[in-house]
């Protein structure tokens, strides 16, 4: 019997609340389709920092590479000063562990409401690619005569080809793969940022001619994806994006997909150890009130299965959030809807894991 190996990082806030519920999903899919889970649990977040003052200890990101995945609940702490975790663990392990990819799909499920007036599941149905290691992430840039009036700030956005291809590359062959509109299109902004959406669009398209010519290449500006995701959220199949703005959008595709409770992505590797995490933060307001939803984090999991080659059980998990989510049980997925409905983040996740347990 395969055994996956993965380790677990709660994290902070809500993380462990959640990612309880996507271990309770992963384990009853695990006896549909014959795995095993090792799992391993880090206590990596902001309160094994203000006890230890370390951020992230010696090691770990060598002994994480031995995983087959890592399952990350959330990262961020009220008593922290904002940057330090999300620069040493978050950004760090997307970094050192070389995740080039961030894989963030906004697929409306039945039954979820969405704030785009006269569209369903059949419209909303995309996924964004995002760069997810250079750019503007890269830290470059200074602070000159700080505090002064002259005070000059740089920040540089830095692209090398090597990372625009590799990007470039995933996101063509996740198009083939996903085979839906085999559209693929660039998001960027090459009517001002003349050097660095230069290099992505010459790559693109070079890319696409030669290797995939069955793949429809199409470009939209940043600042007008952000009209198209709302008004025509159809036209996308799989967006291709840098950094920044990959970020940027992402944030408005949770909310076109019902918000960040179904919101899930993938930090990707496609050669070594990827990360999967539910993409709303740890809502320290929330912790320990059984209140939140972990349908985003079950999500990731179902994420996480899909990249581990467990197509089945990955579907089945699929099918299993779809249910629940159609079946109308919940009125809404804020917090307040959760509690009218009599409802829990530990019940959603029973209810999830029941699902799965019925199928045959
Ligand atoms: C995300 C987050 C992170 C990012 C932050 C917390 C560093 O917003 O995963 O989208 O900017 O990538
Ligand atoms: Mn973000």
């Amino acid at each position: 019997m395969k055994t996956y190996k993965i380790a677990v990082l709660p994290g902070d806030g809500t993380g462990p609340e959640v990612i309880a519920e996507g271990l309770k999903a992963l384990n009853a899919v695990k006896n549909k389709v014959g795995i095993q889970f090792d799992f391993h649990r880090y206590d990596f977040g902001g309160n094994r920092f203000l006890a230890t003052g370390e951020v992230l200890p010696d090691g770990a990101i060598e002994e994480l590479r031995g995983y087959d995945s890592i399952f990350l609940g959330a990262i961020g702490h009220p008593d922290v000063k904002p940057g330090i975790l999300e620069k040493g663990i978050l950004l760090r392990l997307r970094f050192e562990l070389d995740q080039y990819i961030n894989l963030r799909p906004v697929k409306l499920y039945p039954g979820v409401w969405t704030p785009i007036k006269d569209k369903g599941p059949e419209e909303i149905d995309f996924v964004v690619v995002r760069e997810n290691c250079a750019g503007l992430y890269t830290g470059g840039g200074q602070i000159i005569k700080k505090g002064r009036p002259q005070e000059v700030a740089i920040q540089e956005m830095v692209y090398t080809r090597f990372d625009v291809d590799r990007c470039l590359r995933y996101a063509f062959e996740y198009t083939r793969r996903r085979n839906k509109k085999n559209t693929l299109t660039l998001c960027g902004k090459t009517n001002v940022l003349t050097f660095v959406y230069d290099l992505w669009e010459r790559a693109f398209h070079e890319m696409g001619k030669k290797d995939y010519p069955e793949i429809k290449r199409e470009y939209a500006h940043v600042d007008a994806i952000t009209m198209w995701m709302v008004k025509n959220p159809e036209w996308f199949d799989v967006i291709v994006t840098g950094n920044m703005f990959g970020d940027i959008i992402t944030d408005l595709g949770a909310m076109v997909q019902g918000g960040m409770g179904v919101a899930a992505g993938g930090n990707i590797n496609p050669e070594g150890t990827s990360m999967f995490e539910p993409i709303g933060g740890s809502a320290p307001k929330y912790t320990g009130k059984n209140v939140i939803n972990p349908i985003a984090c079950i999500c990731a999991a179902q994420m996480m299965l899909d990249h581990l080659g467990e197509h089945k059980a990955a579907e089945i998990l699929d099918r299993a959030i779809a249910d629940f989510l159609g079946s109308g049980i919940l009125p809404g997925l804020s917090v307040a809807e959760i509690q009218k409905a009599g409802m829990s983040t530990s019940k959603i996740g029973d209810a999830i894991a029941q699902r799965v347990a019925d199928r045959s």
